[in-house]
């Protein structure tokens, strides 16, 4: 044997042990490199073909070219190898299937949104409009409008949050009855959810910030009947088919006659007893309404003679403590996520 043949051979020894020894696709390549690269060790082989007698180049050149196929064959084997034995690891890995998975965190609607947009969705399929207002109106809309004069003694119980002498956070939804109907000529149909601020102390059932939702329907002809069966379908819709409406008198300065409108109580079914959430009476309070005073229909031009209409503001965290049969209305605040969970 040639000195170059067994050269040759002992390299190709020492190629294949450092395949099989690399155990990654990384090392598998730097042997290759080290051996076929272009400064590996064959090349310096083939630089000694010069030095060897004319007759015997031919010969040699031939020999490394062998040599060098069958150390490719050989990489590629050990190329091969390395994979299947990867694509092994991954199909023989055990994935418990029963394996309770990572629960990810998922919101859910606050429940007094869902009231709010349920109280308007009912409202919408009968034709109402859904408009919103400023949260912070001039004394006008506040009062004035709505047939309260300055020194009227139920402006007390509007108390609110004054940003000037005469600009305050509402204390109810009725400044959206007056920005209505000087928009609009009747019949207007109208509901006002939104925030509202008054100077109350907090307790289960105040809080400074609450949500109203107003409602407004002026047309000719208009009377109480048309507003006690929407509230009656209202009312249904939110608590139960078993639902009534009962209006008790009342006093506000922008209605007459007014009224505070009660429904029956939808845990006690109005049978009322021990009931802690009415109190024994059957009934459970939603808020003020009544018909449109006629001074109000004359603050925005509209002829009493000709329109007549009624308008409700009802709270609607109230509404939401009855729905959801619970026992403090700050809750509603807190953000609990225990407590809005369990409403989810
Ligand atoms: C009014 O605010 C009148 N604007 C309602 C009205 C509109 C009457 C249209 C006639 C025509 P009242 O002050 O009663 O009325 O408030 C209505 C409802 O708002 C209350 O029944 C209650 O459910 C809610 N509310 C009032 N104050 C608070 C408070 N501090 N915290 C939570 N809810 C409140």
């Amino acid at each position: 044997m040639s000195e170059l043949a067994t050269k040759l051979e002992q390299l190709r020894a020492r190629f294949e042990a450092a395949l099989r020894e690399a155990a990654s696709a990384r090392l598998l390549d730097s042997v290759r490199v080290a051996f076929l690269g272009r400064s590996g060790e064959v090349t310096a082989l083939r630089r000694g073909i010069g030095k060897l007698p004319a007759s015997e180049r031919p010969g040699a050149g031939q020999t490394i070219n062998e040599a060098v196929d069958a150390m490719e064959e050989a990489l590629r084997h050990a190329q091969a190898r390395l994979q299947s034995r990867d694509v092994e690891a991954i199909l023989s890995e055990r994935i418990d299937v029963t394996f309770p998975a990572i629960q990810s965190a998922q919101g859910s609607i606050h429940p007094m949104r869902r009231v709010m947009h349920d109280v308007c969705a009912y409202f919408e399929r009968h034709g109402f409009a859904v408009v919103l207002g400023p949260e912070i109106e001039p004394d006008y809309y506040n009062f004035d409008a709505l047939n309260i004069p300055p020194d009227h003694p139920a402006r007390e119980g509007f108390d609110s949050f004054f940003v000037t002498t005469n600009l305050l956070l509402r204390p109810h939804t009725s400044p959206m009855q007056i920005r209505t109907m000087q928009q609009h000529r009747p019949p207007v149909a109208v509901v006002v959810p939104g925030t509202c601020y008054r100077r109350d102390a907090v307790d289960a059932r105040h809080l400074f910030q609450f949500n109203q939702c107003e409602g407004l329907l002026i047309d000719e002809g208009v009377h109480m009947g048309h507003l006690k069966g929407m509230l009656t379908g209202m009312c249904r819709e939110l608590f139960g088919p078993e639902q009534q409406v009962r209006f008790r008198p009342s006093y506000f300065p922008f209605t007459e006659p007014s009224a505070e409108v009660d429904t029956t109580c939808p845990l006690c079914r109005g049978a009322g007893g021990e009931c802690r959430m009415c109190g024994g009476s059957g009934w459970i309070e939603l808020g003020g309404a009544g018909m449109v005073h006629p001074n109000v229909l004359r603050n925005v031009d509209y002829d009493p003679e000709i329109y007549s209409g009624w308008a409700f503001g009802f709270g609607l965290e109230r509404m939401a403590l009855v729905r959801y049969d619970i026992d403090d209305i700050r809750r509603f605040f807190e953000n609990d996520p225990a407590f809005l969970e369990q409403l989810a």
